[in-house]
């Protein structure tokens, strides 16, 4: 097994090893990044081992079983523990992914959790979403009309409803945004996988008016075209979906309004 150690120009340090639980014969090493707003101190890596008899399968299994057994201090959101909420997305193994669906049998050796990366962190695995949410308010994540409302309900083909698979299914858990190099390097401006997908979505809507107004708004060199199609959205969304098709997709619609 490969020891980790911290690079020589780290600004973490090495934190903690709590002692293995007493009594126990199967047990897994964790390390978790630990960062507290409030002590002054740099980030660190704490080191802790789970019983793995008494222990659920998946990682958020060990985060709450080390919260509540080992170090109550330990930071993480969690909420539904079935990959719908989206709030236990973070850095696993180096994949950005969900801690309620991801076993620790697909991890070989040490399991390493860092917050999501690129992120302002609020504290430990915790980032600061704020921006990312206001990016997700900036597309207008709903249906926009001009015509009166019909009398009872906006109707929908079939076939125009299943255009809107791929996207309604998004948690907005962030894994993809914050794998993506353009995102950590223009995040500021570029809207990112995860609101260009949401952003699409509204596009693809047929009962949707506002379908030129959206596009007017995406044109722009930063917002939508710092995407580079590496590809790393569609590789690390736990939910399967694709953001680089959606937004290769609105790009295409761009270019063909004009011809
Ligand atoms: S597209 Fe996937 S990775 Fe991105 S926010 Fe939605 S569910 Fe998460
Ligand atoms: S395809 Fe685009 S959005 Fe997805 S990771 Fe690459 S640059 Fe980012
Ligand atoms: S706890 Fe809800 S997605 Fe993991």
């Amino acid at each position: 097994m490969v020891e980790f150690t911290l690079p020589k120009n780290s600004r973490m340090t090495t934190g903690k090893t709590w002692p293995k639980p007493e009594g126990a014969t199967n047990t897994r090493k964790v390390q978790i990044y630990r960062w507290n707003p409030d002590d002054g101190q740099n980030p660190r890596l704490d080191t802790y081992f789970v019983d793995m008899d008494s222990c659920g399968p998946m990682v958020l299994d060990a985060l709450i079983k080390i919260k509540n057994e080992i170090d109550p201090t330990l930071t993480f959101r969690r909420s539904c523990r079935e990959g719908i909420c989206g709030s236990c997305a973070m850095n696993i193994d180096g994949i950005n992914t969900l801690a309620c669906i991801y076993g620790m049998d697909e991890i070989k050796g040490d399991i390493k959790i860092y917050p999501l990366p690129h992120m302002p962190v609020v504290k430990d695995l915790i980032p600061d979403l704020t921006h990312f949410y206001a990016q997700h308010a900036s597309i207008k994540p709903w249906l926009e009309t001009t015509t009166n409302p019909p009398a009872k309900e906006w109707r929908q083909s079939v076939e125009d409803r299943e255009k809107l698979d791929g996207h309604y299914e998004c948690i907005m858990c962030a894994c993809c945004s914050t794998s993506c190099p353009s995102y950590w390097w223009n995040g500021d401006r570029y809207l990112g996988p995860a609101a260009l997908l949401a952003a699409h979505r509204w596009i693809v809507d047929s009962r949707d008016e506002a379908t030129g107004e959206r596009l007017d708004e995406l044109e722009d060199p930063f917002k939508l075209y710092r995407c580079h199609t590496i590809m790393n959205c569609a590789k690390t969304c736990p939910k399967g979906l694709n953001p680089a098709a959606a937004i290769s997709d609105i790009k295409k619609q761009l270019v063909e309004r004009v011809i």
